[in-house]
């Protein structure tokens, strides 16, 4: 791999032990995947924060690159943590829980990481543009910037998107480079428009070609459809780019050249078989929104939508999951979902610790839904918003 001169210096220690640390996991990272340079990189978005998924061991890591005196380079934002930082005690969270977990937004805050503590900062805290090359982890979010914004990242790891932040490039290889970005796979698709819609519809995509970049047809997603899209094939699936004809920044650039790829149909039947896997539970203790965070659009749309209706059950616990930027912007829709539940900002119900708590949860969300299995123990109801809210009013 070809190094500049600067690149070479920051190798040898030249800007300190925590920089050289860096550079050596973006350096190995590229030579395991055959990359020839590094790239700058505009921006990175950081996963690794919550105390449940990276406790003491990651804890004691990021310590430790603190204490080095080790900072991000370029405007980086951080994933969503295990808890609201403020309103902890309403999730049933523990001191202790909450003493390390403070803890570890502090050692990011003062690495210079924006402690945004969400997975949708390209609604508004962290937007690349068309071409830009950045480091971002979080599956669906990365999934959106590379697809809806036509920016480049590969599915970074949390690691791997702080050493790239702290030195300010990344390794130039996959979906860094044009002919990683061709489609794999024509998607003939159905679905009926809504965003729970296209979360079932990227569930069922992502089962049935696990990875590969989609070219779809047939579908016409808006930014709240397209992040719930991107959601589901990264669960499903590992599917972190793809285009849809007529829609995305890129797609046009490969209309030609599609006729030799494989082809599949997803329809109703599939659509459905997808939903089917997704429940496994009859009734819920927690109903949870909000999986990636809820856009100001969706928490006005489930304020018009929950207005005048009245919380029937009272063994059943509602949270929205948002951003705190959505929070402050929709105070006045923000009061009527609280009739609810919690409107929660910096946490989701899959990176707090939800099984402590609770074991059947309901989602509208194919992402959640695969997760809350596998990561908190849960039983899961999956259905729209409307389903969803049924159960309690
Ligand atoms: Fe975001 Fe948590 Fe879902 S990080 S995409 S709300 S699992």
């Amino acid at each position: 791999m070809r190094l500049t001169r600067e690149e070479e210096s920051i190798l040898a220690g030249e800007s300190g032990d925590g920089r050289r640390k860096a550079m050596e996991l973006i350096v190995a990272l590229g030579r395991i995947y055959g990359a020839e340079r590094l790239v700058p990189i505009s921006s990175a978005h950081l996963s690794g924060a919550s105390y449940k998924t990276i406790g003491d061991g990651g804890l004691k890591y990021l310590s430790d690159l603190a204490a080095s005196g080790s900072k991000v380079s370029v405007p980086s934002t951080l994933n969503p943590v295990g808890m609201d930082r403020d309103r902890w005690r309403e999730m049933r969270i523990s001191e202790g829980f909450a003493e390390k977990q403070l803890e570890i937004i502090d050692l990011y805050g003062r690495m210079g990481v924006r402690t945004t503590c969400s997975c949708t900062p390209y609604l508004g805290a962290n937007v690349p543009r068309f071409g830009d090359h950045v480091a971002w982890a979080e599956s669906s979010a990365l999934s959106f910037v590379n697809s809806f914004i036509g920016a480049r990242t590969n599915r970074e790891g949390g690691p791997g998107a702080l050493a790239a932040a702290i030195v300010g490039r990344t390794a130039s290889y996959g979906l860094h480079l044009d002919e990683n970005r061709r489609p794999t796979v024509v998607v003939e698709a159905e679905t009926d428009g809504t965003a729970f819609g296209y979360s079932m519809l990227g569930q069922a995509v992502g089962s049935a070609i696990g990875g590969g970049v989609p070219y779809f047809k047939g579908i016409s997603p808006g930014a709240d459809d397209a992040k719930t899209l991107c959601a589901a094939m990264a669960a499903s699936g590992s599917v972190a780019l793809y285009h849809v004809e007529g829609v995305t920044p890129e797609a046009a650039r490969f209309s030609e050249g599609l006729d030799g790829l494989e082809s599949i149909h997803i329809g109703e039947r599939e659509l459905e078989e997808a939903r089917g896997r997704l429940n496994t539970a009859d009734d819920v203790q927690l109903i949870a929104l909000g999986c990636p965070h809820l856009s100001a659009k969706e928490v006005r749309d489930i304020a018009a939508f929950l207005k005048g209706k009245k919380k029937a059950r009272r063994d059943v616990e509602v949270w929205f999951c948002t951003s705190s930027e959505v929070r402050d912007a929709c105070r006045e829709e923000v009061r009527v979902l609280e009739a609810f539940g919690p409107v929660l900002a910096d946490t989701c119900m899959v990176v707090a610790p939800i099984e402590g708590s609770f074991q059947r949860t309901g989602t509208n969300s194919a992402k959640a839904g695969n997760y809350l299995p596998t990561l908190c123990s849960q039983k899961t109801v999956c259905r729209d918003i409307s389903g969803l809210m049924e159960i309690v009013t």
